[in-house]
This record gives structure tokens, C-alpha cells and sequence, in this order.
């Protein structure tokens, strides 16, 4: 009896979670070439886990599992429910390959052959029925301009759900979720993805919503995950509002939230606010840091620690160092805001780098919002009806369980412990083994050769002969008397590409405007280079012809630190 009554207790807190995993998604990435053990992992915490990441064969066009992380891969599922048995686990694939040439390349070439989407399809379903996940996800697709690759991702999603609701005919299971990792979309972007087919088939897209200033790519701080920006359309909210306005409903929107920061070097430690100089990265390579180190190893906490409401980021200083991260404050008010705005949830990228699990309980703590914040009160109101709904619920459910669990729970108590002892066994044994360190996705830098190129490497011969001027200064000239053509390398002569050429130019001219509002961000030269961006704004007269007293040298090395196109926008970082 004793025994039942403990099993009973036991089941109280999974229905709770499950009955809240229907309306509110608090999901999070655990990925495999971190240091961490899925054992580790607090999965109470969360109604999602997703295991990151599958890939694709180049060849074959199944999926592909690195056979390192197969055995994690497999016990995936089974691990994190042990903690939470109400957990929905996904597995997701990565559509990118380390190279960013072929990045999209395989996928798209898997998009546009029916043999080879079935060879996908049926291998993912197979794969994720095999290791007991819930569902799939298709990670990190960037919008696209070109419609017959549109067109080719519409018909692949359609035949993915298809194929999904066929196996769940046949096999007589639950269809697995299928999801979607999508971008922040600017507005001016005629970049896109095929909306109508995404809201057809896919459970929900969840919302890549960071990586938007980089310590590697712009000498000022940034809040890389900034929730709003007064100076800039580069923010979470406008994205998400992108997104509406494309026909996207908010009810198929997951919120990301990065449970890492990125560190500038401060210029002047005394200026010190978002957008002071900063003279690149800190602390580590790329400036990226996890949330764990930030807290463990920075002394953030206390005084250090600011919050702007504005962007909703918190920050830290550390003398020279500037780090741009969410904590507490900023978790916390960003989830109001998914729930606000009637998202679906969140979900995280990556939960190994909270710590204590701080940031994952930050919204459970409920009714301790930030007083005069409007948004998290209503916020915390609804929350209030949620319980109310609940108690009710629960009036009638509890007779119900008791006498089920009655029935059921000494069963399957008995063979759960049964069954997943030796699971964890083996999983403590992988964890014993020196992990190995995969850099994956490797960070591409893209070279800015074509401009430096079609410049003859701004070569002196091509000043105009107005002195400190310089070359981008006749560039500038050129461009604005129409006649880029005649500035670039003959050897260059390419008719075909004379527009992208002239593109490149103007882009890096935009790079080089004087003023640093006026320059884009990096995610907008990104779209501009990939022609994303239709209509280019007209370039100011660049900092060079303006600041005579810089050398040539330090321009060219600071354009290029300005404007060169660093993966990682678009990519996924891995903090350690
Ligand atoms: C892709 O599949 C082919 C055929 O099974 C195999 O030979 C190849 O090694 C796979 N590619 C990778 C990167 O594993
Ligand atoms: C496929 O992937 C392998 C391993 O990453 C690489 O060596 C090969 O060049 C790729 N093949 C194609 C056609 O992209
Ligand atoms: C669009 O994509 C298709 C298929 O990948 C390709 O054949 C075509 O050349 C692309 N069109 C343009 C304008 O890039
Ligand atoms: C249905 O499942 C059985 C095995 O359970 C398999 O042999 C058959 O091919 C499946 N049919 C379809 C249409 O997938
Ligand atoms: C942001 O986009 C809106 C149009 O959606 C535009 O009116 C506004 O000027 C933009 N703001 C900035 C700072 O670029
Ligand atoms: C910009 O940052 C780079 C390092 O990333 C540094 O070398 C350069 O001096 C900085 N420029 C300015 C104007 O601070
Ligand atoms: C500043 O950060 C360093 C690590 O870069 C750390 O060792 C030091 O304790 C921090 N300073 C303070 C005052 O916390």
C-alpha cells in the first residue's frame, strides 16, 4: 500500500508538466559535442528536449548520425525521461555541412529530387522511431530568394508531413512532430521561406532569436539577442512581427532564448553602454561565452550586473570587458513576452550552459515578476487563471488517478527501475570516456575577395589623385557616377556578374559610412551579399574621405573587420 501511495505522488508531477505541455512549450537543445552528459541534464525543468544533431549524407541523402554520438543518441530519449516521464524529445537535423559552400547545397539538391527526399524522409522517420523520439526538427534554414528553391522546399515539407502522417496511420502511433528552425527576417528582406507550406505541415517553427551583433564583426556592443532595438529593426519583436505579417500565426511560434553571451573589449572602460567602441572580442576567440562561465568565472553577479529595459539584455563589465547576455531579468521578460504575444513557448539553445539551472527555472518562479512591467503582470494573471482552470481540472481527475494508479502503479514502477538501471549504466560508462571535441559546424569566415578583387586590392593606382582621399573614396565616386565597371580589375570582366560586382562595391561602401548607424548590421550585409536584399540604400561619403588623418592601412583592416561575413550570424555557436 505504501508502495502505491509513493507511486501515486510520483505520477502528480508528470501530469502536471503534460497537461501544460499542450499549452506551453518550454523547450531546450542539448548538443552532442558539448562537454556535458545527458544524465546531467535537469529535464523537470522543460516539456521539450532536443537532441542536437543529425545530418544528412552527401551522397545518399539519409540521415546521418556522427557514429561517436550514436550510442548518446539512442539513450537520449530514455534518459531525460526518467526524471520527467512526460518529456517530448526531438531530434534534430542539421541541414548544413561544416563547409559553408556546400551548407546548403546538399540540402537543396535532397529538395529537388523526389527520389532523394524520400531517401530523407524515410530514413529521418525511421531513425526517430528507432531511438524513441517524439519528433523531428529541420535546423537552421535560412530564407531564400531564388523560387524554384522555395518552390522545392514547399513540396519537401509536404512530402514529410505526408510520409509522417502515413507511418502514424500504419504503425497505429501518434504522428511525430515535425518542426522547424527558421531566422529572424528583416523587412526589407524579399528573402523567404514557403510560408504556406510551413504553416501546412509543420507543428511550429521555432524562432532563431540571437547571433544579431557579433564582438567578431562590429567594434561597438551589442545586445546579440536583443528582444527590441530603439535604433534599429534588428530585434526579436520586429522579426517575430515579420514573421505575422507573412502569414505565420503566432500559436506555430516558439521564442529562442541563448543561454550564452558574447564579450567585446572595451575601447574605453569608462564608456561602457551598449554601442561604446569596442576593439573586439574578449575572454575567448570569438567572444562567445556560456552562460555558466559568465556566472561562474566573471564575477558576474551584484553590482556588475546591469539590465536594459530598452533591449531587454542584461549586461556585465568586468573592467576592460563588456559582456552583452540574458539573465534572470531578461529570460524572465522575454517569456512574458512569448506568452503575451500568444507564442507557443520557448526554447532554448542550450541548456547545458545554464547554471544551477538559474535561467531554466527563472520562469517557474511565477508572480516574483518586476513590478510596473506591463506586459509580465498581465503575464502573471494569466498564469493565475491557468490555476484556476487547473484546480478545477484537478477536482476531476484526482479520483480518477488514484484509482489508476492504484492499478498501475506498482507495475510499472517495478519495471521502469528495471528497465533503466542498466541504461544508466551504460550511459555513465560513455560519460567516463574522454569526450571528444568536435567543432561542428566550424565557423566559416567568407571572404570579402571579390571586393578586395575588384578593387585591385585598393590598390594606390586607383586614387583619384585627391590625396588622403584614397581609393574607396574613387570607388565611392564611381559608384555614384555609375560607373563601377570601370573601376573594377579588367581581368574581372565578367559581364554576368558585373551586378554582383557592383553590388559587392556598394555594400562595402554602405560598410564604411561614418557614422555608424548608417552602416548595416551584419546580418543585413549578409542578405545583401546573398542578394536578399533588393534595393540597397545609397552610401554616405565613407569615413575616409571624412577622417583624412587615418592611415591606409588601418582602413582597409578595419573594413574589413567591419564588413567581413562571419558564418556565425547564421550559424550555431558552441560555448563551452
Ligand atoms: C554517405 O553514405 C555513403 C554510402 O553509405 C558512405 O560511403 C559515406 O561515407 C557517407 N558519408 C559520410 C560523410 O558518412
Ligand atoms: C560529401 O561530404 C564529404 C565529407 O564531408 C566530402 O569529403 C565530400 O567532398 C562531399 N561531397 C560532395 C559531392 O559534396
Ligand atoms: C534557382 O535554383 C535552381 C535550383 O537550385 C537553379 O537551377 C537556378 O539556377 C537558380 N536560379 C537563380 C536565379 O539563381
Ligand atoms: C506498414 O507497416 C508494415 C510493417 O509494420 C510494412 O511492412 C509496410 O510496408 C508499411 N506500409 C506502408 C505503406 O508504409
Ligand atoms: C524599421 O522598419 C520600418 C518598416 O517596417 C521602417 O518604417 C523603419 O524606418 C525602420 N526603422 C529603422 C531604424 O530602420
Ligand atoms: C575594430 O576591432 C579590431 C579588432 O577586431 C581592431 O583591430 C580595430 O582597431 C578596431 N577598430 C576600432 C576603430 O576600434
Ligand atoms: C573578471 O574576470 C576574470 C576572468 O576573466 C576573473 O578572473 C575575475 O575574477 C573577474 N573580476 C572580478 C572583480 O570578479
Amino acid at each position: 500500500m505504501l508502495f502505491t501511495i509513493v507511486s501515486f505522488l510520483l505520477f502528480l508531477p508528470s501530469l502536471t508538466s503534460s497537461s501544460e505541455a499542450q499549452t506551453w512549450i518550454k523547450g531546450g537543445y542539448w548538443y552532442s559535442g558539448g562537454q556535458s552528459s545527458v544524465i546531467d541534464i535537469d529535464s523537470t525543468l522543460f516539456t521539450h528536449l532536443t537532441f542536437a544533431f543529425a545530418y544528412i549524407n552527401n551522397s545518399t541523402y539519409e540521415l546521418w548520425i556522427e557514429p561517436y554520438y550514436e550510442p548518446s543518441m539512442s539513450t537520449f530519449t530514455d534518459i531525460v525521461r526518467q526524471k520527467n516521464p512526460s518529456i517530448t524529445t526531438l531530434l534534430s537535423i542539421f541541414v548544413g555541412d561544416t563547409d559553408y559552400s556546400t551548407y546548403f547545397s546538399t540540402f537543396f539538391s535532397m529538395a529537388s529530387q523526389s527520389s532523394h527526399r524520400t531517401s530523407f524522409i524515410e530514413s529521418s522517420i525511421q531513425r526517430a522511431r528507432l531511438y524513441g523520439f517524439h519528433g523531428l526538427e529541420l535546423c537552421c534554414v535560412k530564407p531564400n530568394t531564388n523560387t524554384t528553391k522555395i518552390e522545392n522546399m514547399g513540396i519537401l515539407f509536404d512530402d514529410w508531413r505526408t510520409a509522417i502522417d502515413r507511418e502514424s496511420k500504419n504503425s497505429t502511433r501518434s504522428p511525430l512532430l515535425l518542426t522547424l528552425a527558421g531566422y529572424y527576417l528583416p523587412s526589407k528582406n524579399t528573402a523567404s521561406y514557403p510560408m504556406e507550406s510551413i504553416r501546412r505541415n509543420f507543428d511550429w517553427v521555432h524562432i532563431v532569436s540571437y547571433y544579431y551583433h557579433l564582438p567578431t564583426m562590429e567594434n561597438f556592443t551589442g545586445a546579440h539577442s536583443a528582444l527590441y532595438d530603439p535604433s534599429s529593426n534588428i530585434s526579436t519583436d520586429y522579426g517575430i512581427k515579420e514573421w505575422t505579417s507573412r502569414g505565420l500565426p503566432a500559436d506555430k511560434m516558439v521564442l529562442g532564448l541563448a543561454y550564452h553571451g558574447y564579450a567585446w573589449t572595451l575601447l574605453d572602460p569608462s564608456a561602457n553602454e551598449i554601442g561604446s567602441p569596442a576593439t573586439g572580442p574578449a575572454v575567448m576567440p570569438k567572444g562567445l561565452i556560456s552562460y555558466k562561465f559568465i556566472k561562474s568565472s566573471m564575477g558576474c553577479d551584484g553590482e556588475k550586473v546591469g539590465y536594459k529595459s530598452t533591449y531587454v539584455t542584461n549586461y556585465c563589465i568586468n573592467g576592460s570587458v563588456w559582456i552583452g547576455y540574458d539573465d534572470v531579468e531578461a529570460i524572465r521578460t522575454k517569456v512574458s513576452y512569448a506568452r503575451e504575444k500568444g507564442l507557443l513557448g520557448y526554447n532554448v539553445w542550450q541548456v547545458a550552459n545554464d547554471y544551477n539551472w538559474v535561467l531554466s527555472k527563472a520562469e517557474s518562479l511565477k508572480h516574483t515578476y518586476r513590478k510596473g512591467n506591463k506586459p509580465t503582470i498581465a503575464a502573471a494573471q494569466e498564469e493565475g487563471k491557468d490555476q484556476e482552470n487547473n484546480r478545477l481540472l484537478w477536482a476531476i481527475l484526482l479520483p480518477t488517478i488514484a484509482v489508476v494508479s492504484l492499478l498501475l502503479g506498482t507495475l510499472t514502477w517495478f519495471f521502469r527501475r528495471r528497465l533503466f538501471k542498466w541504461k544508466v549504466l551504460v550511459t555513465r560508462i560513455m560519460a567516463i570516456q574522454p569526450q571528444k571535441k568536435t567543432q561542428y559546424p566550424n565557423l566559416q569566415e567568407f571572404s570579402f575577395a571579390d571586393i578586395k578583387a575588384a578593387t585591385r586590392n585598393f590598390s594606390h593606382e586607383n586614387k583619384l589623385g585627391e590625396g588622403g582621399y584614397g581609393p574607396v573614396y574613387k570607388a565611392y565616386k564611381f559608384w555614384k557616377d555609375g560607373k563601377s565597371m570601370e573601376f573594377m580589375d579588367p581581368l574581372m570582366d565578367d559581364t554576368n556578374s558585373a551586378c554582383k560586382l557592383v553590388r559587392c562595391m556598394q555594400v562595402a561602401l554602405l560598410c564604411v559610412q561614418d557614422k555608424w548607424e548608417d552602416r548595416p548590421s551584419m546580418l543585413e550585409v549578409y542578405s545583401m551579399l546573398k542578394n536578399e536584399i533588393e534595393d540597397l540604400p545609397t552610401p554616405k561619403r565613407h569615413a575616409f574621405a571624412a577622417r583624412k588623418d587615418m592611415d591606409e592601412e588601418n582602413y582597409l583592416k578595419s573594413m574589413e573587420e567591419n564588413c567581413s561575413v562571419n558564418y556565425a550570424t547564421m550559424s550555431w555557436d558552441m560555448p563551452r
